[in-house]
Parts: structure tokens; C-alpha cells; sequence
């Protein structure tokens, strides 16, 4: 079995520590971590102590690997010279300069691409020669390897409401993606949990494609009607030539329970050995 976590929206600075450690605890509870994905806004102001707890939250978790890409809150909003020369220091101290991680093995591969623009702070979108990489990198990925994509910003919303906050380019990336290889989706930003077919959204393009989007996973930047969550990808290990995939939700209840299974599909994937 591989699983990967998705946590997103971390916002540390304005984290819940009572819903920090009931994850915590679901993750020891849990085991095996052996991918952890944060798909950006670890930190709320991008100062260097909330990246600090970013990283002892990773340490905590000891996974085999981590991909982490920058959200519009890693970026410092306030520090108009900072965000002009150095937008990404405080991101790259802590997670390294790779700002487009890519973990590759048999089973799993996972890519992380920056979906943020220093000079706007809210809009995402990939731009052309990360874009180029990224497609490069799937398409040169194993054939029997799951293909995940993980950006801040979200190639699909469920409210009206947040398609201000889609990714500007999502329907192209989506349709290079999938066409390259890519099954799955993961994105944050809206702080609003959801699973479902890419096709709902992009159509034909999308092929079997999935969408996984995080809720804010510990902090108190919670919408209306949502609460804390993450998500979490199993494999399963190959039977008679194939594994079988499964995508979940994790919610966080207030009533002490902890973090309680509160989705869970099976996109029914043919991924062939590797
Ligand atoms: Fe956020
Ligand atoms: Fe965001």
C-alpha cells in the first residue's frame, strides 16, 4: 500500500493547536505517510517562524517525501521590497528552491507546479515554461505510475462564487495535463473540500481525470459551512495486474471525535503494472 496525504491551507500563524494535535494523532493512529503534498498557504504572513512550525509539522510526520508548493499567503503581501526582490525567500529557505518538486517512483507520480504571481497576490495561473516542464515531466513518467498534479490554486470550484478564484489557464492545463498523462487534480486556496470527476467542470478533455481540492486542514480561516479537513490518496498493491485507488476526505469535528472519514470514491482507474 502507498498512501499520500494532501494537507492545504495550513495558515500557520492562525492555526487551531487543538486541531493540530488531533491531526497529530490521526497520523500516528494512521501509518503510513510516504508522500505528504501541502498545496500552499502553509503560513498566513509568510514570516519566517510560521514557516518554521510548517516545517516541524513535516517533522512531526516523517514521510518518505514531501512536495510542497507556494499559496498567495507565502508570499510577503506587506513587504512591498521583500515581495519585488525576494518573493519566495522565506518559501525556499524552508522547502528548498525547487519551486516545482516532482517525486517519481513506480507508483506514484506526483509534480508540483507554482501557480502564484508575485505581483498579483490572489490570481493564480501557471506560466508558459512551467507549464512546458510540467507537461515534460508527465508525459516522461512511468506508464503504469498514477500522475498527480498539485498547484495552489484550484482547476475547479463547486459555488459560483469561487470562479473568481479558479486558475486562470485551468481549462488548457487540464487538457494538456490529462493528455500527458495526468488522473488527478490537487489544489487549495478556496478552503472548500470536494472529490469528483474533472470531467463535471472540463468536459470531454478531462478523460477519467479527478479533482481533489484541501479545506484548510488546521486553521481558523474557515468558510461558512466548512470546517478543517485534508484528504488522503491509497494505493492499493498490485492484484492480477492492477491497482485499485482510493480518494478520501477527512473532517475535523469539534465533539472531541477528532478527524472522522467523511467522503471516500474509488475513480476505478486501470493503472497497469509498472
Ligand atoms: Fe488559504
Ligand atoms: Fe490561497
Amino acid at each position: 500500500m502507498t498512501t499520500l496525504l494532501h494537507l492545504s491551507d495550513t495558515h500557520f500563524g492562525v492555526e487551531r493547536s487543538e486541531v493540530v494535535d488531533a491531526f497529530l494523532r490521526w497520523a500516528s493512529a494512521n501509518p503510513p505517510i510516504d508522500v505528504l503534498v501541502l498545496s500552499g498557504d502553509l503560513t498566513q504572513r509568510a514570516r519566517r517562524d510560521e514557516f518554521e512550525r510548517a516545517r516541524a509539522l513535516v517533522a512531526c510526520l516523517a514521510p518518505r517525501a514531501c512536495v510542497a508548493v507556494p499559496g498567495n499567503h507565502d508570499l510577503p503581501l506587506f513587504k512591498p521590497v521583500e515581495r519585488l526582490l525576494a518573493p519566495y525567500g522565506e518559501f525556499e529557505r524552508a522547502f528548498g528552491a525547487a519551486r516545482a518538486p516532482c517525486l517519481i517512483d513506480d507508483a506514484l507520480a506526483v509534480f508540483g507546479v507554482d501557480s502564484t504571481v508575485p505581483l498579483r497576490h490572489r490570481n493564480g495561473r501557471v506560466g508558459r515554461a512551467a507549464r512546458a516542464a510540467l507537461l515534460a515531466a508527465l508525459a516522461a513518467a512511468p506508464a503504469g505510475a498514477l500522475k498527480v498534479v498539485v498547484a495552489h490554486h484550484p482547476v475547479d470550484c463547486l459555488l459560483d462564487s469561487d470562479h473568481a478564484n479558479l486558475m486562470h489557464g485551468a481549462h488548457e492545463l487540464v487538457r494538456e495535463g490529462v493528455a500527458a498523462g495526468a488522473r488527478l487534480f490537487l489544489g487549495g486556496h478556496i478552503h472548500h473540500p470536494f472529490i469528483r470527476p474533472l470531467a463535471a467542470r472540463h468536459g470531454e478533455p478531462a478523460g477519467d481525470a479527478w479533482v481533489m481540492q484541501a479545506g484548510t486542514a488546521v486553521s481558523r480561516r474557515l468558510r461558512a459551512g466548512q470546517g478543517n479537513s485534508f484528504n488522503r490518496l491509497v494505493l492499493e498493491p498490485v492484484v492480477e495486474g492492477a491497482r485499485r485507488v482510493a480518494l478520501e476526505r477527512w473532517d475535523y469535528r469539534d465533539e472531541g471525535a477528532g478527524f472522522v472519514l467523511a467522503e471516500r470514491h474509488e475513480p476505478g482507474w486501470t493503472l497497469a503494472r509498472a
